[in-house]
């Protein structure tokens, strides 16, 4: 992270650029984003950068439509005479396509992560999802800074909720489940996930009768259809408990995944690592 420097926002990322330029005593520059009536983008920074330490905030919730801007941005800072171009990008896209599951697929993870590594020279970013690759430096060239956004979910649950049971969404989740739970001082667990489509998840829980006078936490590092976090909520049902609490670092939701997780769960609470209405944890601190 630059202490100084300036800030650009990508579009939508107004508030947090701002957040960030104030936490690190830096200035926020002005970049102007617009389609041309044929749908490509024109991308201006009309701030001068020359010598500048240039941060680009763009949360990637949206990769395709904002990868190009976004590249263009940075190319323009760099051509502009930046002395360095960082991206702070507190969700990156792509991480889960991580493997070649049938023959000829794209792996997504390490196209993305080439392309980003052309255009800056670093990266800034909270909780990748990281299932086959250890670390982001087996997929970038470049240096990737991660902040973990585990302690500020387990104070969110421990003001929040009473006698609470921490509920993983599958086995690789365990490890930093468990982080949470140990810093709430409470149980958990995991499920067991089969994928079988997009959205199609086959789960299944163990016998929490030992926990049954305790409030169910789901937490899951992203929520993108949903069906991770309604079938456990039906798993959980059936074992009679009530609806869960959803605490989620990076709140996709796609379609109607809200709406449909709004009747599955007690309380849904996400990071502000993407904007969106159930944002009650700011992650800002973690990036400055
Ligand atoms: C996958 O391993 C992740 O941790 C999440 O569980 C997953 O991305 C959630 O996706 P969805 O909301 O589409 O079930």
């Amino acid at each position: 992270m630059t202490v100084g420097g300036i800030y650009f926002s990508m579009p939508g990322n107004e508030a947090m650029a701002s957040a960030l330029a104030k936490r690190s005593h830096g200035n926020l520059g002005v970049l102007e984003h617009r389609r041309f009536p044929d749908a490509e983008s024109y991308v201006r920074l009309a701030s001068d950068v020359r010598g500048m330490d240039v941060t680009i905030v763009c949360t990637l919730a949206r990769p395709d439509p904002q990868f190009l801007p976004l590249v263009f941005a940075a190319d323009a800072a760099r051509d502009c005479g930046a002395a360095s171009v960082a991206l702070v990008a507190p969700y990156l896209a792509y991480m889960r396509q991580d493997a070649r599951f049938s023959e000829g697929e794209a792996m997504s993870s390490a196209s993305f992560a080439r392309r980003l590594s052309r255009s800056f020279d670093r990266i800034v970013t909270i909780d990748p999802h990281l299932h086959r690759h250890r670390s982001l430096d087996d997929l970038f060239d470049i240096p990737v800074h991660v902040a973990h956004a585990a302690p500020l979910l387990a104070n969110w649950i421990a003001q929040n909720v009473n006698d609470p049971l921490i509920i993983g969404p599958d086995r690789e989740s365990e490890q930093w489940i468990a982080a949470v739970a140990n810093q709430v001082g409470a149980p958990h667990v995991v499920a067991n996930k089969n994928r079988r489509g997009d959205r199609l998840v086959e789960t299944s829980l163990p016998d929490l009768v030992q926990f049954a006078e305790r409030s169910p936490v789901l937490v899951d590092d992203i929520v993108s259809s949903g069906r991770t976090m309604i079938e456990a909520a039906r798993l959980l049902a059936a074992q009679g408990f009530a609806k869960p609490y959803c605490v989620i670092v990076h709140p996709i939701f796609s379609g109607n995944a809200f709406a449909e997780m709004l009747d599955a769960a007690q309380c849904i609470v996400s990071c502000d690592t993407i904007s969106h209405v159930s944002n009650g944890i700011e992650v800002v601190s973690l990036l400055g």
